[in-house]
């Protein structure tokens, strides 16, 4: 055959294969069959391993599906992507579920009944289908927005275009985790420090050539928003996907109580190595869907459900010299910096020794052989010494009472609850005063669960940080674009990235702004509460000036140790200007009241005694449902006390002197189902 007509049926068959792709990526139409479209492929691959002069950018060996898309767009998840709460150990499990039965106000003895399904460690999607048909895919992102990958997930082959399944749900979120075999790891493991790290490489890579013959896999766990689904447990839920065309983890179980959970975890890690996909735990969900909705998520995390983390890795080290590190709240944490080892696969040269007390309870000394354990994500730490092996050369540490960074004296703060002084030695300077402890306020500034700057890492702040062009966090609205274009690795298109990344968070919830200020014991959950109190970014500004900060204590959660704190943070003169400056700059937006107009809008309840049947906790979540809120003081502004057994008798009394309406748990639920 001449050079030609090669290049003809070759061009031909790649025609053939850019049409099937075209079709099946774009119109979800398979017009041949699979081992078809795998035969035509290999014909293709065939001609170009003889004939080094055909090439084409549609050949199979370059192209992985069909243009998978450069830019990701962002878009909303119609209900959040959560994550999950860890448990390490029995202990945890049994805390797990005491909280569960508390908040449902059972006794001891009742049956939960879980949904155990081992933990894949992949990159988790969320698939949409709408009428049976995959119109969208996006990546967890951060858990409210994800990233538009549809292309990309349409590369995978357990992921259903089309489901035409009579009982598939009209509108429905699929959820579950994209991973790589650890058999086809093994072919690109030179490329990829691990299946995960190759998996989210090869789901985000912006060029398909980076993810050129990655096989990836797709197993469904969950959902996201749905309408027309009539389920009502987990496990009739993994069958249905299984119904409708989806694979599902081959080892979930349904269980009841702590010891056969811990069982089958036992069970489970020992099948670890044989599988061939990495896992790295179980997780247990609560298999009622009702249970689950009432017992609803705190934060990000649902309370129906935990991680059961697989037992840590340990090994053997010596402590080479000890570090302090400063934390954004000025905490000293003295790091153990060891001899390298593998624990698990995975290089340890540091570990943490938490705080001072610790380091004498362990009796722990630089030069001394220790044994380190590695638990999931978690930093590794020094489980003990080997004092056998303890030499002459082993160093006792002293623990600096002036702050490495900026040189204030170190103190511990007396707490008021436990009535001891806390195990944590801190700065005593504040907060922007001290380099160390500025610069960690910025990196929490810009962190994920506060201003989520795209591309702005931990690693760019402290070079911007060491080039001057940041000291405080109102800089990074104001960055000399120009300047950084000049920068070591920088260009114009990386700068017009970051430049994008940071005009697009100056619009803000409250809630985030409150978090991202770092203010100490004001977490997720307490930046939720006081934004929810006080609506608007304006009433923060007039606390600051009118300083009424007792008035946070109405809120319930927010203790003395909350308003302290905030007392301390608006006392001081930097912390004022930057909140002035970044109100100025930022267009924040007002609290979400999860529902204005519900049957208890502009209503307060307190609530007193004990209550039948439901936890305090559940009534709660079920005024903030219905657009009230609930308050920790009897005041004129509370509109209702709800009595239940053995009530404070002060509180009642105060309650009629000031003509409040007293109501008991019937009279609550019935205004509830008006
Ligand atoms: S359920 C609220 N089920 O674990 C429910 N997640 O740490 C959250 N994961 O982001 C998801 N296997 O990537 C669920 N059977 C499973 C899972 C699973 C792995 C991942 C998922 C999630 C992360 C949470």
């Amino acid at each position: 055959m001449n050079e030609n007509l090669i290049k003809k049926k070759y061009k031909n068959k790649i025609k053939s294969l850019d049409y099937y792709n075209q079709k099946y990526y774009n119109e979800n139409i398979s017009e041949i069959s699979d081992s078809n479209y795998d035969i035509l492929k290999k014909e293709i691959i065939e001609l170009e391993k003889k004939y080094s002069f055909l090439k084409s950018k549609k050949s199979p060996q370059i192209q992985v599906g069909y243009k998978p898309s450069k830019n990701f767009r962002k878009v909303p998840h119609k209900v959040p992507m959560l994550s999950l709460a860890n448990a390490f150990g029995k202990e945890d499990l049994r805390n797990f579920e005491k909280k569960i039965l508390n908040f449902l106000d059972k006794k001891e003895n009742f049956k939960i009944e879980y949904s155990a399904e081992p933990k894949i460690d992949g990159i988790s999607a969320s698939l949409t289908y709408r009428g049976g048909k995959f119109s969208m895919g996006l990546s967890r992102g951060d858990g409210k927005e994800g990233e538009d990958i549809t292309e990309n997930l349409k590369t995978i082959k357990d992921i259903p275009q089309l489901i035409s399944k009579k009982d598939f749900p009209q509108d429905i979120d699929i959820r579950g985790e994209v991973f790589i075999q650890n058999s086809d790891f093994k072919k690109i493991k030179d490329k990829f420090a691990n299946p995960r790290n190759a998996a989210s490489g090869s789901l985000r890579q912006k060029n398909p050539n980076d993810s050129k013959k990655i096989p990836l896999r797709f197993i469904a766990y969950t959902f996201g928003y749905e309408k027309g689904m009539n389920i009502k447990y987990q496990s009739e839920f993994l069958k249905k996907l299984k119904e409708w065309g989806f694979k599902v983890n081959p080892i979930n179980k349904i269980l009841c109580g702590v010891d056969s959970l811990m069982s089958n975890y036992q069970e489970v890690e020992k099948k670890r190595e044989k599988l061939d996909f990495d896992i790295d735990g179980i997780v247990y969900k609560v298999n009622n869907f009702e249970t689950q909705k009432r017992l609803g998520n705190i934060s990000n995390a649902p309370r129906w459900a935990i991680a059961h983390k697989f037992s840590a890795n340990n090994g053997i080290s010596k402590i080479v010299d000890i570090d302090i590190q400063i934390g954004r709240t000025g905490a000293l944490t003295p790091v153990g910096k060891i001899d390298p080892i593998n624990i698990g696969g995975v290089v340890v040269s540091n570990a943490t020794l938490h705080n001072e007390d610790e380091i004498v309870r362990k009796d722990i000394r630089i030069n001394d052989e220790v044994i380190v354990e590695r638990a999931g994500d978690v930093i590794p730490h020094i489980i003990s010494v080997n004092f056998d092996k303890r030499g002459k050369n082993s160093k006792k540490f002293i623990f600096p009472k002036k702050c490495p960074s900026c040189g204030s004296k170190t103190v511990k703060d007396f707490n008021y609850l436990t009535k001891k002084e806390d195990s944590v030695r801190r700065c005593s300077s504040e907060g922007f005063e001290c380099e160390k402890v500025s610069i960690e306020k910025i990196k929490h500034f810009v962190s994920k669960d506060a201003f989520n700057i795209d591309g702005f890492g931990k690693k760019i702040v402290e070079k911007f940080w060491d080039l001057k062009l940041i000291r405080l966090p109102q800089d990074i609205f104001n960055l000399n674009y120009d300047n950084i274009e000049t920068l070591d690795g920088w260009g114009r298109q990386s700068v017009n990235n970051l430049k994008f990344s940071i005009e697009e968070r100056k619009k803000i919830s409250f809630e985030r702004f409150i978090y991202a200020l770092g203010i100490r014991h004001i977490g997720l959950e307490n930046a939720r509460l006081i934004a929810k109190f006080l609506n608007s970014s304006k009433n923060f500004i007039m606390l600051s000036k009118n300083k009424n900060f007792s008035e946070l204590l109405n809120i319930d959660g927010i203790g003395e140790t909350q308003v302290n704190s905030i007392r301390n943070f608006f006392s001081n003169n930097t912390n004022i200007k930057i909140i002035n400056k970044l109100y100025e700059t930022l267009d924040i937006n007002d609290a979400v009241q999860i529902k204005k107009d519900g049957v208890f809008a502009n209503k307060t309840f307190m609530i007193t005694g004990k209550l039948n049947g439901v936890s305090r906790a559940e009534v709660k979540s079920l005024i903030e449902k219905n657009s009230g809120t609930t308050v920790s003081s009897v005041s004129k502004k509370l509109s209702y006390l709800l009595v239940g057994e053995k009530p404070t008798k002060r509180k009642v009394v105060t309650a009629k002197d000031l003509n409040i309406l007293i109501i008991n748990q019937e009279e609550f639920f019935k205004m509830l189902n008006k």
